[in-house]
């Protein structure tokens, strides 16, 4: 007789995820999914500004390490990496689920995008990817999944993404190359690409609300998604039943992307 996997079917693993703002952040659906599964948390927040709007959901999902993360300060990742050695010594799951680019840049076209304004976006929404993946990936000592959100304006021209569009276009890539260099150690790395869900970062975008109209008109399932079921996505990519699958955008927007 074969032993599958534990009931429930995350049980023991340790996630780490990055991103969330409040409850409508993606980060927070994927991490409400990971719990619901069984999983163990760590949660991160942006700064004390953004820490009360974080605290109460990091108690709901009896998240037992809740630190700062602000990847654009020295040592802050580190610090973070040290302390999820320290207290758990290792990891399963790595969600990261953020992006920037200063409101000038982002809301004006790629032409007028300023050289700082592309760097800072491409270090914050893609780089700390490749950053964490680093740091993550000696802890994953029995293999892992790692996932980067992206959209598909990383493949497809989407009017009003702009700056944004290369940045995801390189994210998305920077996961394939990672799933080639860390395959080998059992460890899984997923672009996710999720369709219109109005969050906070969501509002930077110049017409936010004409693209979840057009998602809805265009979408084979007729709906918009929400952010469990970007988490419940991932949840799956993390179990054992998904284990040869890695590299690859998943899209979870209701079949957008194979529309002409
Ligand atoms: N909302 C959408 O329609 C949509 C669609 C596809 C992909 N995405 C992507 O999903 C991810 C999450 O965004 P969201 O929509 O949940 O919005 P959100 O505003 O809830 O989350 C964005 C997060 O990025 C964090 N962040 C920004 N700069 C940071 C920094 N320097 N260090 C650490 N964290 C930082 C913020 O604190 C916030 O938690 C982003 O990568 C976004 O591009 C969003």
């Amino acid at each position: 007789m074969t032993t599958g996997p534990p009931r429930p079917v995350l049980k023991d693993k340790k996630a780490l995820v990055v991103g969330i703002a409040n409850e409508h952040s993606i980060a927070y659906g994927c991490a409400a999914a990971f719990r619901e599964l069984g999983a163990e948390l760590a949660i991160t927040y942006l700064n004390e500004k953004a820490k009360p709007f974080v605290e109460p959901l990091v108690r709901k999902l009896e998240a037992p390490i809740f630190a700062p993360l602000d990847v654009s300060k020295p040592g802050e990742l580190e610090a973070l990496f040290a302390r999820l050695a320290t207290e758990w010594g290792r990891l399963d799951i790595l969600v990261h689920s953020i992006a920037f680019a200063p409101k000038e840049d982002l809301q004006g076209g790629l032409l007028d995008c300023s050289a700082e304004g592309f760097k800072v976006a491409m270090d914050v929404s893609c780089h700390s990817f490749v950053r964490m993946a680093k740091l993550a990936s000696p802890l994953m000592k029995d293999g892992g999944t790692l996932f980067a959100m992206s959209y598909h304006g990383a493949q497809k021209v989407v009017p009003n993404y702009n700056v944004m569009g290369p940045v995801k276009a390189a994210l998305e890539a920077a996961c394939r190359y990672l799933a080639y260099e860390l395959g080998p150690r059992g460890i899984r790395v997923h672009p996710i690409s999720p369709g219109p869900l109005k969050t906070r970062a969501a509002s930077g975008l110049r017409d936010f609300d004409l693209m979840l109209n057009e998602a809805v008109e265009r979408s084979p399932v007729g709906e918009l998604v929400d952010i469990m079921d970007v988490g419940f996505a991932c949840a799956y990519l993390a179990t054992p039943y998904a284990r040869r699958i890695t590299g690859g955008t998943v899209y979870v927007d209701g079949g957008v992307n194979i529309m002409a």
